[in-house]
């Protein structure tokens, strides 16, 4: 079964690496994303979005966490969008935000998250530096449900790498990265085709 009328988009804080393998993911399946939105007015991601023609909105922190969701929400419904994609969005998303993404059907809400550690190990941010400063002999990257906890939301998928010998944190962070975005396009793709 395909979800054909399922309308995706991607909010981002950062840098947007994430953001472009999924929007490119997405196209190898003649798939797109309807927008990408983002709260950085210098997030790099706008830029890529530039480049890749897909439309980003730059929504700053209001006054309120509220405020501030609820004009990320109106971007959202005007696109019709029902499927999120949080790549490096710096913000917690509240249950009642959450709630607009509700799936009855299979007690979740249809927003997922990629974070870059072993998942339950190391949530919260900096995954790679914490895994490298610890001198652990893997780390990776998972993919999971948003639910209203930081990175506490059922995974769904995870990709392991080896510290290397002589590997630095830059490169450590590297390896990991370049794995996020095959394992977040994989996702991408169970989701179009209805098997997540
Ligand atoms: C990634 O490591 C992601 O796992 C984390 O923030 C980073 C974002 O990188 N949540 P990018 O903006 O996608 O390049």
């Amino acid at each position: 079964m395909t979800s054909q009328n399922n309308k995706f988009a991607i909010l981002a804080s950062g840098n947007g690496s994430n953001a472009q393998a999924l929007i490119e993911g997405a196209l190898a399946q003649n798939a797109r994303f309807e927008c990408v939105i983002t709260d950085n007015p210098n997030a790099g991601v706008i830029q890529r979005c530039e480049e890749l023609n897909v439309e980003c909105f730059v929504i700053e922190r209001d006054s309120t966490k509220q405020r501030h969701e609820k004009a990320v929400l109106r971007a959202l419904r005007s696109a019709d969008v029902n499927w999120l994609f949080l790549a490096g969005y710096m913000r917690i998303l509240s249950e009642s935000f959450l709630t607009n993404f509700q799936d009855q059907k299979n007690d979740r809400f249809n927003v997922v998250n990629i974070h870059p550690s072993l998942l339950p190990a190391y949530p919260g941010l900096d995954g790679y530096r914490r895994a490298f400063e610890d001198g652990i002999p893997k780390s990776g990257a998972s993919v999971h449900f948003v639910d209203a906890g930081v990175d506490t939301g059922k995974i769904i998928a995870q990709s392991e790498f080896e510290r290397l010998p002589n590997d630095d944190l830059e490169q450590f962070s590297a390896r990991g990265l370049a794995l996020e975005h095959k394992l977040y396009t994989d996702v991408f793709n169970k989701i179009l085709k209805g098997e997540i």
